[in-house]
């Protein structure tokens, strides 16, 4: 057996262990404490499935969930696992289906999540075995804004407080009243540890990307709320366009135009623990829907909105804006991926990773910061750090 070695986590507030993003044995450790713990996770904005019958199938720390707009028009989460012997129900990510059918003895689910057939009408089953009792499993499930949160765990606090002092932010990123309409998805696996996709920061923003860097990111005004316990964060950043208008830089320079958005808040960004995050930069509604496959890989589907208002001109402007903005092919999100693999193979070497900008006091946590900190991500790790049972050096 192999006996892993207490993680040494050291007394500074602003240093954070390395082993912490490549110990597979933390990796389970965080599956039970973190993910099945007393979290919400945002699996789907309700808009993903517009009609009766839809349903979509998402994978979250390795449970399998179903998602449904049932006949009654509202929208089921369950275990997408079969009731009798527990075969996974649905493998397709999305579809129309009015029922669920079990490949394996055949048993049918309504989308409301009801057993409502057997073969040879359960002959020959167990004494007390009657249909209503093997309806599908459910998480709890919340619902913010049309955002759909499940949690594993009872000890979740409710979502109204969870959320805390991030709700105006996600709720603006949402264009405020969540009427969203689905444009598209694109989907990447980062070789990086969740925590490391999820350390992003407004510091790198104009530092690694230059489309950032373009629209003043680091001249601009800003805020960045952190939430006390979990240290969510909502940050709002001013960004302009360039004098030029962008001609220089872009052939086509209609794709820096800001149709909706405010360009005093043209960026937006929701990052909550452990793992989700939602942005609005420029006139890009973009949610984060991720999950950690295993230590060193995780996966993200960004899906893309525009608003049920918006003309055929306003949704062609969004998805031009998205699929050259942020996405696995845009400006933003390639340069983040390989920073987060080699954040990832850094991360081998002993040592710490050292927040410097916006750290104020290295014996005590800030809930203070400017818009482009990168230190505001450290109430979120000493939560980490608490959660796992992890105690700093000098402490018991
Ligand atoms: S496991 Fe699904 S019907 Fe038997
Ligand atoms: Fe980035």
């Amino acid at each position: 057996m192999v006996v892993e070695a207490p993680v040494r986590w050291p007394r500074k507030v602003n240093e954070i262990p390395k082993e912490v993003f490549v110990r597979e044995d933390l990796f389970e450790q965080e599956m039970e404490k973190i993910f099945k713990g007393p979290e919400w996770h945002p699996v789907a904005h309700e808009s993903e499935l517009p009609n009766r019958r839809d349903f979509k199938t998402v994978v979250l720390a390795r449970i399998p969930l179903l998602i449904t707009r049932d006949d009654s028009d509202q929208i089921q989460v369950f275990f997408n696992s079969c009731t009798h012997r527990g075969t996974q129900l649905e493998p397709s990510r999305k579809g129309n289906k009015k029922l669920f059918e079990c490949p394996y003895h055949r048993w049918v689910f309504n989308g409301s999540g009801e057993l409502i057939s057997c073969p040879k009408r359960a002959e020959g089953y167990a004494p007390s075995f009657s249909m209503n009792r093997y309806s599908l499993g459910r998480p709890r499930v919340a619902n913010f804004k049309g955002l759909i949160f499940v949690s594993f765990s009872e000890a979740a606090p409710a979502l109204e407080d969870y959320l805390g002092e991030i709700s105006d932010t996600l709720a603006a990123i949402m264009a405020n009243d969540g009427r969203l309409r689905l444009l598209g998805y694109q989907k990447i696996v980062f070789d990086s540890n969740w925590k490391g996709y999820n350390d992003s920061d407004s510091y790198h923003a104009a530092l690694l990307h230059g489309a950032f860097r373009a629209l003043n990111w680091q001249g601009g005004k800003g805020t960045q709320v952190v939430s006390k316990l979990r240290g969510h964060i909502g940050a709002t950043s001013e960004l302009s366009i360039p004098k030029d208008g962008g001609s220089s830089l872009l052939k086509d320079p209609s794709l820096l135009e800001f149709r909706d958005e405010d360009p005093k808040v043209g960026s937006r960004v929701v990052k909550m623990f452990p793992l989700f995050v939602a942005v609005k930069h420029l006139d890009v509604i973009n949610l984060r829907f991720a999950t950690p496959i295993s230590v060193d890989k995780t996966e993200v589907h960004y899906a893309y909105f525009a608003h049920v208002d918006d003309d055929e001109a306003m949704v062609r402007h969004r998805i031009r804006q998205a699929s050259n903005f942020t996405g696995p092919s845009g400006f933003v999100s390639m340069e983040d991926a390989s920073v987060f693999q080699r954040i990832h193979i850094g991360n081998q070497t002993p040592g710490v990773a050292a927040f410097q900008r916006g750290v104020t006091d290295e014996d005590e946590i800030s809930f203070d910061y400017k818009q482009n900190d990168e230190a505001s991500n450290l109430v979120k790790w000493d939560y980490y750090r608490r959660i796992m049972g992890f105690a700093r050096e000098g402490e018991q």
